[in-house]
């Protein structure tokens, strides 16, 4: 595996690469490299000739200094990951590599959807991530860029990055990886107390009874929001921030769930703040259509 910081090396291997034959496969991450991380790797391995990898707290997307400073960082275990997931390219810049100004002036408009949700509890957050995606789709070229699941309101912002201002990607989804008690892999979850981690599977489990409910004809969006604030709220260790229930395709909130919609929360345990969604099922005579596709049920329980 090549390990560059430099941001003309990644450009001219990917160039280098596109020109062999190969498909580039980009997996864009901030490091401490977990099995969700192994899961787009794994899949732009299979998929791509060329696999790369950034690594890059992007100090732009952090609205507080404690989250910034807290966020972990170990980039010889990611190597080795990296290594061991046949990468071929790590790309770890400084910040004065992306940012040799100290900031960008010229920033990316996230539009109104980074303004809610996630956008709502995280000033900014959604500009800087816009941002630092651009100038790594720049730098990686034409490619197939891998993003989960589990982070949905990015992987929207991101699919209209890409389709909005044009950028020669095409942005692949990949599934949420989860804990055997459900809990979605995620950097934060190795700050939880031991007990705050018992707690934690509480947001999949309520999220899941919502699923559940609407697997069974619940349509309303209100019943299915105080049934997931119900689940969380029963658990002492958690205190929520968010739950929604939107149209999956305009991420609208939904009043009623007729078509794909999903349900999002954000709970804090803690200091640490987790959030995870599903795919609400659609409504019986569509579902049944649609049994062959990969989507929704196989995460919910
Ligand atoms: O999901 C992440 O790890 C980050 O938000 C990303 C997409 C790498 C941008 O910094």
């Amino acid at each position: 595996m090549d390990v560059t910081g430099s941001a003309d090396r990644f450009r001219q291997a990917c160039d280098e690469a596109r020109r062999r034959g190969d498909v580039v496969g980009f997996v864009p991450t901030m490091g401490a490299l977990h099995q969700g991380h192994g899961r787009l790797l794994k899949q732009a391995r299979d998929e791509c000739g060329f696999v790369a990898l950034s690594i890059f707290v992007n100090p732009v997307q952090f609205d507080s200094q404690t989250d910034l400073g807290a966020y972990p960082r170990d980039l010889g275990k990611d190597r080795a990951v990296a290594g061991a997931l046949r990468t071929d390219l790590l790309f770890a810049p400084t910040e004065t590599e992306m940012y040799p100004g100290g900031g960008p002036e010229v920033t990316v408009d996230p539009g109104a959807l980074g303004e809610r949700l996630e956008g709502a509890s995280r000033q900014g957050h959604f500009r800087g991530v816009l941002t630092v995606v651009s100038k790594l789709l720049h730098m990686a070229g034409p490619c197939r860029a891998y993003f989960g699941e589990k982070d949905a309101q990015q992987l929207a912002l991101v699919e209209r990055l890409a389709r909005d201002l044009d950028f020669p990607a095409t942005i692949v989804s990949c599934p949420t990886v989860r804990e055997i008690d459900g809990l979605a892999l995620s950097s934060r979850n190795a700050r939880l107390s031991p007990q705050e981690r018992r707690a934690a599977p509480a947001l999949f489990d309520a999220l899941s009874a919502a699923a559940s409910l609407a697997r069974g004809g619940e349509r309303r969006a209100d019943v299915l929001k105080a049934e997931i604030a119900r689940g969380i709220g029963a658990e002492p260790l958690a205190r929520i921030d968010y739950v929604a229930v939107v149209d999956d395709a305009t991420w609208e909130d939904a009043t009623s769930v007729q078509g794909r919609a999903r349900a999002l929360a954000a709970v804090r345990f803690g200091d640490v703040r987790l959030i995870d969604n599903l795919v609400l099922p659609e409504p019986a005579a569509r579902s049944v259509q649609n049994t062959s596709e990969p989507e929704g049920s196989p995460e919910e329980r």
